[in-house]
């Protein structure tokens, strides 16, 4: 993977860390560069041999690795999967909810279990997650960490199920953010843009591939996951401890909208 040593390999030394959806794509990169920063980590999905192989890539980095087969819309297992995780690796410090489902559909074909089932995997299971992992987090006065997207607050294409959940998901955070701040429990969410290397990506890109995606980029480039596993290890780590309730937006500055139809007029001076 791409973790670099921007972090501190003791940065979170003694933490556990645990990841639904850890076991590919964005996730496995805050995996990664968890794992980098010295963390015990947890990666939690419904395939346990994409689990088995991201957990021995992980392992590279020295520190333990716990694959832990559950889906996040199954609350029961999510409670096992963590009661095993604390048993193994330790209350867990961080939950990052990360686990999302998603396809491409225009809203008028879209099946009402289409729409359903991915409001059930990103916002249901946030919640799922979110719940189990209470009792432990209220003990380590952790905290959690959402994987939102753009389509919270943009309307995209053929995202209705997505953009529904994601929107789900940062007010879910925002409410948990304020209902567990007594109990010294941050939530927080990261929105990632377009980054490369990724099943979303490489979908929506099309035949012109992503440099139909990079021109409404202000900053000119896809993401990398790394841009995104540096905010959620800020947002995870006593550097942020009076952060809470935030969704931070890693696009590259592509939600900004900005007046991009008039960006080919030519300028007075
Ligand atoms: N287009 C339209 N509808 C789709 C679809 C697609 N590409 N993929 C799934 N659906 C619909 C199914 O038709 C079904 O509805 P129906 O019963 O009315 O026909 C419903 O969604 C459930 O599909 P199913 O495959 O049974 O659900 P699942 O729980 O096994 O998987 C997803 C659901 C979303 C995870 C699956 O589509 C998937 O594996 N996607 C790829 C992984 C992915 O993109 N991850 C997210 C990266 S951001």
């Amino acid at each position: 993977m791409e973790a670099d040593h921007f972090v501190s390999t003791k940065a979170f030394s003694g933490k556990t860390v645990f990841i639904t959806g850890g076991g590919s794509g964005i996730n496995m990169g805050i995996a990664d560069h968890f794992a980098a920063a010295g963390a015990r980590v947890a990666i939690c999905g419904r395939t346990a041999s994409r689990l088995e192989d991201a957990a021995t890539a992980l392992r590279s980095h020295g520190g333990e690795v716990l694959p832990v087969v559950a889906d996040v819309r199954d609350f029961d297992a999510m409670v096992q999967a963590m009661e095993v995780c604390r048993q193994q690796l330790g209350s867990i410090d961080v939950l990052v909810c990360g686990a999302a489902g998603n396809f491409l559909c225009p809203a008028e074909k879209m099946t009402p279990n289409g729409f359903k089932t991915v409001v059930e995997i990103d916002l249901i299971g946030s919640f799922n997650a979110s719940r189990a992992a209470f009792e432990q987090l209220q003990e380590t006065k952790g905290s959690i960490l959402f994987i939102s997207a753009g389509q919270s607050f943009i309307p995209f294409e053929n995202q209705a199920h997505a953009g529904a959940a994601k929107a789900g998901i940062d007010n879910l955070m925002r409410n948990l953010a304020f209902e567990w701040g007594r109990y010294g429990i941050r939530a927080n969410s990261i929105a990632p843009g377009f980054i490369h290397d990724t099943t979303g990506v490489s979908k929506i890109s099309g035949p012109n591939g992503v440099s139909g995606l990079v021109k409404d980029v202000p900053l000119g480039r896809l993401g990398s996951k790394t841009d995104v596993a540096h905010v959620a290890l800020f947002l995870s780590s006593p550097m942020s401890s009076y952060v809470t309730g935030s969704t931070v937006v890693v696009d590259g500055g592509y939600y900004l909208g900005g007046s991009r139809s008039l960006s080919l007029v030519k300028a007075d001076v």
